[in-house]
């Protein structure tokens, strides 16, 4: 344990479909430095995933999969706590506690419950509506100051919020005049790449999208790869330029070749002036695949030593329980709850 007390960065991550290089370009990369600064838990939400029908197989490996891929993109496991949710006992606990303090009202109110509600009409379970609680529950277990999520996630970060204060409020007394739970933030990150779709450059490339072609997937094949961006959506204008309201697709392009390749739009613009699409997407084919080449070498031994995967995440889910047991006790202790 630091004996400095470091602001905690903590995310999760459903194992669902496959990750992408939107995925990487957009939000890994950014946490790979949080480590200097921050206390990080990155956690895999198997809780939350089974508020949808999970074949256990695939759900097993693809914990599996994700875990080994985030330590190829670069997270460290010695740096950053990677554990799974369902290891660590207190997220179902703390969750059964805050449903107490969460109003039904709020939860109704909730976009990706409507969202996901309207797309598994034959299975709307009590934990697709509480899915938010438990959330609620990961980000107040760890004192968390600073949560990195995307914009689809805003919401529950604002329930969050409201939840913590309202127990605050109501225990301050009782917890010595001292606020029970931190308050958290969203995470804003730096300038992060956003990319867009292949096919529809209007919206974010997705994990969980059913067409195979809008999405590069971090385990494509090099022949996959520059097949899915040869065929990306561009536009009649013929000019090479970041223009995202205007040229959707060759500015997602630009953003992926910037990402890939570390040189700037700017400097890309200059470079390409008077070429081709084609040229475009030949040279970002060529960034994508040579970015992907190591991650991709590195993912394939990682994911051949399963022993190795299960001890990061024993040691994950040790270090993610201290804090968060420690932050247990104390909601238990305010409750009135006879110590254990
Ligand atoms: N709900 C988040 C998503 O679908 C995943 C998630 C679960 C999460 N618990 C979290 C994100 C805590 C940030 C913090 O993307």
């Amino acid at each position: 344990m630091n004996s400095v007390q470091r602001p905690v960065v903590l995310s999760g991550i459903q194992p669902s479909g496959r990750l992408t290089i939107g995925n990487y370009l957009g939000a890994i990369k950014n946490w790979l430095p949080l480590h200097e600064q921050y206390d990080c838990y990155y956690m895999l939400v198997d809780l939350h995933a089974i508020t949808v029908r999970q074949d256990p197989k695939v759900l097993r490996e693809r914990c599996y999969e994700f875990l080994a891929l985030y330590i190829a993109c670069g997270l460290d496991p010695a740096k950053n706590v990677l554990f799974v949710q369902s290891h660590v006992p207190a997220h179902a606990r703390l969750s059964w506690v805050l449903n107490c303090y969460t109003q039904m009202g709020e939860l109704n109110r909730m976009t990706q419950f409507k969202d996901k509600s309207a797309k598994h009409v034959d299975n709307i379970n009590a934990g697709l509506f509480d899915y938010p609680v438990l959330m609620v529950a990961d980000i107040l277990l760890y004192d968390t100051a600073q949560v990195p999520v995307g914009d689809d996630q805003k919401q529950h970060l604002e329930l969050t919020r409201d939840v913590a204060i309202r127990f605050n409020n109501i225990y301050l007394e009782q917890n010595g005049g001292q606020p029970v739970f931190q308050v958290p933030e969203p995470m804003i990150p730096p300038v992060g790449a956003r990319i867009m779709g292949l096919q529809e450059p209007t919206a974010k490339m997705s994990k969980s999208d059913d067409a195979e072609t809008n999405s590069v997937y971090l385990l494509d094949t090099p022949d996959v790869i520059t097949r899915k961006i040869k065929r990306a959506v561009t536009d009649m204008d013929g000019s090479i330029r970041y223009a995202p309201a205007e040229k959707p697709g060759v500015s997602n392009l630009l953003s992926i070749l910037s990402a890939t390749s570390g040189e700037s739009i700017a400097a890309l613009e200059a470079r390409f002036a008077g070429q081709g699409y084609g040229a475009l997407k030949s040279a970002t084919a060529e960034a994508v695949v040579e970015c992907l080449k190591p991650v991709q070498a590195r993912y394939n031994e990682l994911r051949e030593d399963r022993a190795g995967l299960q001890r990061v995440l024993k040691d994950g889910a040790e270090r993610a329980s201290q804090r968060a047991d420690a932050t247990l006790k104390r909601v238990h202790d305010v409750l009135g709850f006879i110590p254990q």
